[in-house]
């Protein structure tokens, strides 16, 4: 009855906590298949959701722990659906035309993040450009695109070879079988490489190790209230200030400032993404960009571009593992392309099958693997009519393991990007679309290939046995306690 309540005490109470503990802690059954012979493998996904229908709340607590594990099949498919979730309306969007509507046509209506990922990042990042929107939105995102655009990748490219052949050095200093952590020893890598591009020698070990740190840490809080789940629209959530945060958040912002007034000033390293946010805004003065806005904006550069990208390699490791004839062609690229010399980036245009194994590792573990946005006015899509303030959702997870647009949706088959044929535009969207979509999409896909190339030139990688691979969906998507491999010379 509505409006009524019971108090539940004594012996059904414990039954009642031990059942709803024994549910939270429920295993995601994970599918995993591979047959060598014939050159298949299906690679680890969460199975299809069967339990009951119509338990929102229950559906709701399990995604908080595993937003994976809640699609039935039916969900598998192009559609537009409309939840209601504590009053909330939720429209998950999942067909080319109706993304496009979303991100491209009504961009302005949809172009706000979560509340709850906006008030989460902006202890750290301010107004940076990750969680802007309006106005700043619009005069700060031309200037990170263009520190970031693919024009100047070429000359991050020198950073990706040393950062990755240094990693090559230390690996061949283990001995042969060597266990590692694949999920650290990548977050290692892109971490030194972002911070080195974006702070160029600045920094120092001891400021770079400070900063790296700091922002995993904060993370980790970050995700410790489940950040970027479905139900981040709660925008009273207030982000728990703890002394720890609060010194290594300070610590970071007095880091990053000292790089940034050394630079206003004329000292630093003239390579550096800081020089050219520097340099732009000295130019264009109308800008005002003051300390702490430039400091965002190199914050955001640093967070948005090291996780995502180790999450990728990680993830190409582990798919090359179980599909070794694809490691194979791989092994013969990089031979015929580079023969013994260091692969560099002049070469990553001739790696095709390297490009088409991150492209695929892209569609099956997005790294970010649901868009969510705060709908500004009412509107309508694909016949559904969106309430004001409704949470709307993109789940790259659910579309790119949709079979009408990609047969075999759950099967690794990097030969889909080979050649001409491209994905159906809206349909494969692992750095988002439209005026939004990713700035750093060619470094982050310049970077994943040509570490891929340089340490597959050396190593193989094999999933440590007996560790069963999940993945998560965290504030990226990534494999539940990391990836334990062993090393193998080649
Ligand atoms: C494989 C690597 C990467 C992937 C998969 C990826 C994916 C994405 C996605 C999906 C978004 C949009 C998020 C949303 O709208 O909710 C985004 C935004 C962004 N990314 Fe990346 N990214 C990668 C690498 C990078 C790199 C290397 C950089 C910088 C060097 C970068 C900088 C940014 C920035 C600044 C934004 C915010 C753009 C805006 O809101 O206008 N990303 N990325």
């Amino acid at each position: 009855m509505p409006g009524s309540y019971s108090v539940v005490t004594g012996r059904k109470a414990r039954k009642f906590c031990t059942n709803m503990l024994a549910w939270l802690d429920q295993k995601t059954e994970i599918v995993e298949g591979a047959d060598q012979s014939s050159q298949y493998f299906e690679p680890a996904h969460a199975a299809y959701y069967n339990g009951k229908p119509g338990q929102p709340l229950k559906l709701m607590l399990q995604a908080r722990s595993d937003f994976l594990s809640i699609w039935r099949r039916a969900d598998y498919r192009e559609h537009v659906a409309e939840f209601k979730l504590l009053g909330r309306q939720l429209v998950i969007v999942n067909s080319p035309d109706t993304i496009r509507h979303v991100v491209a046509k009504r961009h302005e209506n949809f172009e706000r993040k979560t509340p709850q990922m906006r008030r989460a990042l902006e202890y750290l990042l301010g107004d940076g450009l990750f969680i802007s929107d309006k106005e700043t939105w619009k005069q700060r995102r031309p200037l990170v695109s263009d520190i970031v655009h693919k024009n100047r990748v070429p000359a991050f490219g020198a950073i990706m070879q040393n950062t990755a052949s240094e990693l090559a050095e230390r690996w061949q200093s283990l001995g042969e079988g060597a266990e590692v952590n694949a999920l650290f020893e990548m977050a290692g890598l892109t971490a030194e490489i972002i911070s080195r591009s974006v702070f160029g020698n600045d920094l120092g070990q001891e400021g770079a190790n400070a900063v790296t740190e700091g922002f995993a840490s904060y993370q980790a809080l970050v995700d410790s209230i489940n950040l970027g789940y479905f139900l981040g629209f709660d925008e009273g959530l207030p982000i728990v200030k703890t002394p720890n945060l609060r010194r290594s958040v300070k610590r970071i912002h007095r880091i990053i400032d000292q790089v940034i007034e050394d630079h206003l000033a004329g000292k630093g390293d003239n390579s550096s993404m800081v020089e050219l946010l520097v340099r732009r805004q000295q130019r264009n003065p109308e800008l005002k960009l003051d300390v702490v806005a430039l400091r965002n904006e190199a914050a955001t550069i640093f967070m948005a571009g090291h996780e995502t990208t180790a999450a990728t390699l990680t993830w190409a490791w582990y798919l090359l593992a179980g599909a070794p004839w694809v490691e194979a062609a791989i092994h013969a690229e990089i031979e015929a392309v580079c023969g013994n010399r260091v692969p560099s980036v002049d070469d990553v245009p001739a790696l095709s099958w390297c490009r088409a194994v991150i492209e695929e590792t892209l569609r099956l573990y997005p790294p970010v693997p649901i868009l969510a946005r705060q709908a500004a006015e009412a509107d309508e899509i694909g016949g559904v009519k969106v309430r004001k303030a409704a949470l709307v959702l993109i789940v790259p997870w659910l579309l790119h393991r949709t079979e009408t647009l990609f047969p075999e949706p759950h099967r690794f088959h990097p030969e889909r990007f080979l050649g001409e044929a491209r994905p159906t535009p809206y349909s494969y969207i692992p750095f988002a679309a439209g005026p939004r979509v990713c700035p750093g999409l060619q470094f982050g896909l310049t970077e994943a290939i040509l570490c891929l190339a340089i340490l597959a030139q050396r190593f193989r990688m094999r999933v440590k046995e007996g560790h069963k691979v999940q993945p998560q969906c965290r504030l990226t998507l990534r494999p539940r306690d990391g990836m334990p491999v062993t090393l193998h010379r080649r």
